[in-house]
């Protein structure tokens, strides 16, 4: 029996009696797919770590409708809380959650906080994802829904075939727009500090905040000092099953290539051309927001072609193209491991 609805009234009131009796639901919002759960559940929050097989220790951002949902579980009336309403203000709904200290006694389940003393929370900007928070009228607990490791969902069925088995219902809200995960802020040091890379730009929250932002996630991934900021972010992470060459000049013989912009100099090795249906481009046109939105579906597909490797080429750094290299190097460099 296939669970996958599209979004209607009936479906989402149907997923939020899902939420509510303790079930799991995959739903859209407009970075991927989340696998949620009532966030204020400690058994449907349970549920979550075993359908991923995600580790304890990596804890899961809840959803809310606004800030005002948001204050039921974050901590009110400080410094912390006034840069939050800000980008709050600014951000959201969107592609940014908040790390921000917890509400002393607040309804949330410790285990969505990993026994931390913060909660990272976002409104989502999909229509559907607003609908069906408002509709159970609490916080929504969803990770990515992927097994853990593997690439990221960004339409329904990357979510069935990785999770079909652990959900009790899929909501198909087609392709994710923005395709990547959101920038993860912390907000709990002196420093707001981006755990994550996203669409979301430092700079961007740096000019909203008036205030340094700093960017921890290489930092605390490179150090090696035991600063685990973002305890997910050390984590192996979207890794295809087909090995990935990064910053490829060339296309060997039964690789795909993953493009970006011109191909023109692009050849199979000793033989010519790359042959059209091996080229995966996420943006002909060079585009970054678009490369990021074909991002993991292009990843996907590539995946599950049989090619012995995934050629992919350079793809600026600058803008969203931080967040791109982020994923692709974590990808590359959980292969290995
Ligand atoms: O775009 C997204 O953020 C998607 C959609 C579904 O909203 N969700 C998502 O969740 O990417 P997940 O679980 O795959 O990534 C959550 C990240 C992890 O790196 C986790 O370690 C970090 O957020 N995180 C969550 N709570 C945290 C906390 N209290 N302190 C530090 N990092 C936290
Ligand atoms: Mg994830």
């Amino acid at each position: 029996m296939t669970k996958i609805f599209p979004v209607t009234k009936d479906a989402i009131a149907q997923a939020a009696a899902i939420l509510d009796g303790g079930g799991l639901v995959a739903f859209p919002t407009e970075t991927v797919y989340g696998l949620g759960a009532d966030a204020q559940s400690d058994a449907a929050v349970a549920g979550i770590f075993a359908a991923k097989g995600r580790p304890q220790n990596n804890p899961l951002i809840v959803h809310v409708t606004d800030w005002k949902m948001a204050e039921r579980y974050a901590e009110t009336d400080d410094k912390t809380n006034a840069r939050a309403k800000l980008l709050a203000a600014h951000f959201w709904p969107g592609p940014l959650s908040l790390v921000l200290k917890r509400r002393k006694n607040c309804a949330l389940s410790p285990q969505v906080s990993a026994g931390l003393d913060s909660v990272a929370l976002r409104a989502p900007a999909h229509p559907a994802a607003q609908e069906l928070i408002a509709a159970l009228g609490r916080g929504i607990a969803a990770p990515s829904a992927n097994i853990s490791g593997s690439l990221s969902p960004t339409a329904p069925l990357h979510v069935e075939k990785s999770l079909g088995r652990a959900v009790d219902m899929i909501l198909a809200g087609g392709r994710c727009a923005v395709g990547l995960e959101s920038t993860v802020l912390d907000l709990c040091g002196d420093v707001p500090t981006v755990l994550r890379a996203g669409f979301i730009l430092p700079e961007a929250l740096a000019d909203t905040l008036g205030e340094e932002v700093r960017t921890a996630y290489d930092f605390a991934e490179e150090s090696g000092s035991g600063a685990v900021l973002s305890p997910g972010q050390l984590l192996r992470h979207y890794a295809p099953a087909t090995p990935l060459r990064l910053q490829a000049v060339d296309v060997t013989e039964g690789e795909a290539l993953l493009a970006f912009g011109s191909t023109r100099f692009m050849g199979l090795r000793g033989k010519g051309n790359v042959p059209k249906e091996d080229i995966f481009n996420l943006s002909e046109n060079g585009d970054l927001a678009e490369a990021a939105a074909n991002l993991f579906a292009m990843l996907h597909e590539a995946d599950q072609k049989g090619y012995k490797g995934i050629a992919v080429m350079d793809i600026p750094r600058g803008g969203i193209g931080a967040a791109i290299n982020d994923r692709l190097t974590r990808a590359a460099r959980a292969q290995k491991t």
